[in-house]
């Protein structure tokens, strides 16, 4: 399959995209870049097979060209940042990824996979016991709102002919032990 990762020069997308090309699929790439410049020398190992540099809110039908499946990681990933400007948050966040949900739809692209996040679950009361996916939803940042509105966009337009997933993931943290390349 060739996937379409977006996001894929942040943390958790270099590992991404060594999962997918280790289980033999093509990967093209799309990020904006924040965090080219924080890529040390020698530590480039992960290169997708093609990389689009480009801003989420300008994807276009074309960049969906000949891809199969989209795993859509792009994100101000953290609530800090939406609380410095939440329509920011809101409009990477939430309008980009529904839009691209729409694009891929458009393009017959049926399965969408989508980094969610935990914090749509919020603060989890005084209760010890663990959430699993039928816990109510107390998001209490716009990021958290970004996520849990991106997910009723994108299940809205669940059907037949496209089918999104969303992972909840909890909070990743340490050092990245792969990082995206420079040389693309
Ligand atoms: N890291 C975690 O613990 C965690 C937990 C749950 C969910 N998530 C979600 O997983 C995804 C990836 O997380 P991460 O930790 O790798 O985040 P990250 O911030 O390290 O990477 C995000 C990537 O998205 C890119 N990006 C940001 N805005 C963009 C835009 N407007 N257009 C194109 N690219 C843009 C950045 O350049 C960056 O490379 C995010 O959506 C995040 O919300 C992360």
């Amino acid at each position: 399959m060739r996937l379409l990762i977006t996001g894929n020069t942040g943390f958790i997308g270099p590992i991404m995209t060594r999962l997918a090309k280790s289980q033999g699929h093509e990967v093209v790439g799309l990020d904006v870049g924040y965090f080219s410049d924080c890529i040390p020398e020698g530590m480039s190992d992960i290169p997708p097979d093609r990389q689009i540099w480009r801003d989420i809110r300008d994807v276009t039908a074309g960049d969906l060209d000949g891809i199969d499946a989209i795993i859509h990681l792009a994100g101000l990933s953290n609530d800090p940042m939406g609380a410095l400007n939440a329509q920011l948050t809101y409009d990477i966040n939430l309008d980009s990824t529904v839009r691209l949900g729409e694009l891929a739809k458009s393009a017959g692209i049926q399965r969408f996979v989508f980094a969610s996040s935990c914090s749509i679950y919020g603060a989890a009361g005084d209760s010890d016991a663990a959430l699993d996916e039928t816990a109510p939803f107390n998001p209490v940042s716009a990021y958290a709102v970004s996520k849990v509105r991106s997910e009723e966009g994108l299940s809205a337009l669940a059907d037949e002919r496209f089918s999104p997933v969303f992972m909840r993931n909890a909070t990743a943290y340490g050092v990245s032990p792969v990082r995206a390349s420079t040389s693309w």
